[in-house]
């Protein structure tokens, strides 16, 4: 058969990324053109500004893509881009950039889901093999998905309130780390001890999270040590939290497993990037003898090479869009 390359685009929230997979495996090139910079002034992504930097930089991106590939448009098979869910207004730029190009170089048009990307970031490290486990958790989601076949989504379970990476980068902000506070926390975690006692979330039967009570226990304990004019140990309430919200994931993770007789777990989603968490996964899985995939560092955040990934798997599952594709601030994987 003949090899099929896509250009994937991702604009949903403060990256603005274009790439080019082969047959969803094999990366070909990718940019991306971050905005954290700009954004940290402000303590978190202000949306208005995120929509500007898209526009300045989707054609740039693009170009800069093409020219990395050492391709031109004629070579590429069609367009996968993140349709939603995200910051409506960064979601239109490369919506509108993706669907001019599918226009004008008659190519198709295929819709992704950004959650699906992250999932299909895993299938640039090895194949997916079914029945899976998906654990996404990111800034906006966190999800068990059992997905039984390319581009079936089944989701077990998942946030009953603040997305983990939300509240990684809220506990961040009350502690006076710089946005995205996430991957702070996950550094001073290493250093620290657990020496701060936190509530653990939800321990019930469902596979469901829960992080408001988790963060809203550091904010009062912040508050409560600043009255008292005592001084917090950042390094050691980073790992009292990490511990924590890692666990709260791993038993859910682990009561999954079990129920539904998983032998194939795979991370994804920008808190996939937690050091954390990354290894308390490959213990679990060592201790329940499944196979585990983790992406790359460089394939956790946002990026394009995932939405090219998960576009050829949805390609073949007939996923095709017309010019009429708008984007959608909120969407469900499934
Ligand atoms: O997937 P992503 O790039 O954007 C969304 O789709 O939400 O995830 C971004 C989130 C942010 O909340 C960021 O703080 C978090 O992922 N994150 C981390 C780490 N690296 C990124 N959280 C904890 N530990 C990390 N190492
Ligand atoms: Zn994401």
């Amino acid at each position: 058969m003949k090899d099929m390359y896509i250009l994937g685009i991702e604009s949903s929230c403060d990256e603005t990324s274009a790439s080019i997979v082969m047959n969803g495996t094999k990366k070909i090139a990718t940019v991306i053109s971050s905005q954290i910079d700009i954004h940290k002034n402000y303590g978190g992504v202000v949306p208005e500004i995120a929509s500007r930097h898209h526009v300045q930089n989707i054609t740039i991106v693009l170009e800069a893509c093409l020219k990395k590939a050492n391709m031109t448009m004629d070579e590429i098979d069609a367009i996968a881009i993140t349709y939603g869910p995200g910051l409506i207004g960064s979601l239109l730029i490369g919506l509108e950039a993706a669907k001019t190009l599918s226009f004008v170089y008659n190519k198709p048009l295929i819709p992704v889901h950004h959650i699906a990307g992250h999932i299909y970031a895993n299938s640039l490290v090895k194949e997916l093999k079914f029945p899976l486990l998906a654990v996404v958790v990111s800034g906006g989601h966190t999800e068990l998905v059992h997905i039984t076949k390319h581009y079936k989504f089944e989701k077990i379970g998942g946030t009953l309130d603040d997305a983990i990476g939300e509240c990684y980068d809220k506990v961040a902000r009350v502690i006076g780390l710089e946005y995205p506070g996430g991957p702070k926390i996950d550094q001073l975690a290493k250093v620290g001890n657990s020496t701060y006692k936190l509530p653990v979330p939800l321990q019930d039967d469902s596979y469901n999270f829960s992080f408001s009570g988790l963060k809203s226990a550091v904010i009062n304990l912040v508050h409560n040590e600043e009255q008292r004019g005592n001084e917090i140990n950042k390094a050691d309430l980073a790992a009292s939290f990490q511990k924590v919200a890692v666990e709260e994931i791993i038993s859910k993770v682990r009561k999954a497993i079990i129920d539904k007789k998983i032998k194939n777990v795979i991370l994804a989603g920008g808190v996939a990037a937690n050091e954390g968490l990354r290894s308390a996964m490959v213990n679990l899985a060592n201790e329940l003898n499944v196979d585990l995939s983790i992406p790359p560092m460089k394939y956790c955040t946002d990026n394009a090479t995932m939405i090219a990934a998960a576009g050829y798997y949805a390609y073949k599952d007939g996923r095709v869009a017309d010019l009429t594709l708008n984007s959608k601030s909120q969407d469900k994987l499934c």
